[in-house]
């Protein structure tokens, strides 16, 4: 089976914007489906890439835009739930009704992005329903040409983990941290876009779920840590036992800006870690935190900032 178009569903986002680069620089053509074309204009200028505005919500939208298309990739994906918008509904229904629409045109292949950790009994409903969205996903197995991934958590440029520490560290002066021996194998984003993008044509990794992790595990207290000798700082890191980290995680939640949720707090009672190593098939040996994050990090200069910018613009 030949591949030429390639539709990515959330391709405008930190994962998404990696994944459609590297189809680009390969050769694929690329239909970018995204809510707002604004929100996917530094994506505009590469070769090959289209961007349309589709409501995934509609199958006969999402239907018309996928089926000149040869496989399709799968990114949506939300962090926290709204009242409008629910783990369910982005991560369970979403993926069902793709997989429902790529046998409907005789999509041959789709790429699913799922999470490490993922069960039907897992502590958080983020989990529940990545579980959930894999399984309908594979119920099609015996038509569709599946891949899944289930990355541990994800880090590069534009990233909102290692970031997100970043801003805190600049911020406060003592840090209490939630979670301080949570465990996760953080993976770079370009590792994660060649593994998406080598095993598309790839047929050994047909059928097949991968976890995606990078060569060191950390706990969270470690990460921070490290970002905070990154950025050459002197911080206090004050460690919340459960109780406390569930209660700093319920009064964030109420904040407009949800840092976190009692749901992420619920996640982390798993650790983050893969069970095996990164498939050889995959093409990717995964880069280590303390090669890439100092070059993003530290250069935080408003000339550095400007740079990224133009490089998002693709200028
Ligand atoms: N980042 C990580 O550390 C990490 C770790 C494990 C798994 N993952 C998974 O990887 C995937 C991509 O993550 P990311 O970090 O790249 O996320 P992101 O930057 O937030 O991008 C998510 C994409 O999903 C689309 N989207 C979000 N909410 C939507 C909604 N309500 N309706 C329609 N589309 C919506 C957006 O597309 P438009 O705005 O263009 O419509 C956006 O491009 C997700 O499935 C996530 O669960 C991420």
């Amino acid at each position: 089976m030949r591949i030429n178009q390639v539709c990515v569903l959330g391709g405008s986002g930190f994962v998404g914007s990696a994944i459609v680069h590297k189809l680009s620089a390969a050769g694929y053509a690329v239909k970018v489906l995204s809510r707002r074309r604004e929100k996917s204009k530094h994506l505009t200028l590469l070769p090959n890439v289209q961007v349309v505005e589709c409501d995934i919500l509609s199958d006969a939208e999402l239907g018309s835009h996928m089926q000149s298309c040869d496989a399709v990739i799968n990114l949506i994906g939300i962090l926290h739930e709204s009242a409008k918008v629910t783990f369910e509904q982005m991560h369970h229904q979403l993926p069902a009704r793709v997989a429902d629409l790529c046998e409907r045109h005789g999509i041959r292949r789709l790429l699913h992005m799922s999470a490490l950790q993922t069960s039907p009994d897992a502590p958080s409903a983020y989990l529940r329903s990545k579980a959930a969205g894999e399984a309908a996903v594979m119920a099609h197995k015996g038509s569709i040409n599946i891949t899944i991934f289930q990355p541990s958590v994800i880090f590069g440029r534009d990233d909102s983990f290692l970031n997100l520490f970043a801003t805190v560290v600049k911020l406060m002066p003592v840090i209490a941290l939630a979670k301080p021996d949570a465990k996760f194998q953080p993976i770079w984003v370009e590792d994660v876009a060649d593994a998406f993008v080598n095993s598309l044509d790839n047929v050994d990794t047909y059928g097949k779920t991968y976890q995606l992790g990078g060569p060191r595990v950390y706990t969270m207290r470690e990460l921070v840590e490290f970002v905070i000798f990154v950025l050459g700082k002197k911080r206090k890191i004050v460690g919340l036992n459960d109780k406390l980290s569930y209660w700093q995680a319920y009064a964030m939640e109420k904040l407009p800006l949800k840092l976190m949720t009692r749901d992420n707090f619920y996640s982390m009672q798993v650790d983050s870690v893969c069970q095996t190593a990164v498939a050889p098939e995959l093409g990717i040996k995964p880069t280590a935190i303390e090669v890439v994050v100092p070059e993003y990090l530290a250069n935080d200069t408003p000339r550095a900032a400007y740079n990224r910018f133009r490089g998002m613009a693709g200028r």
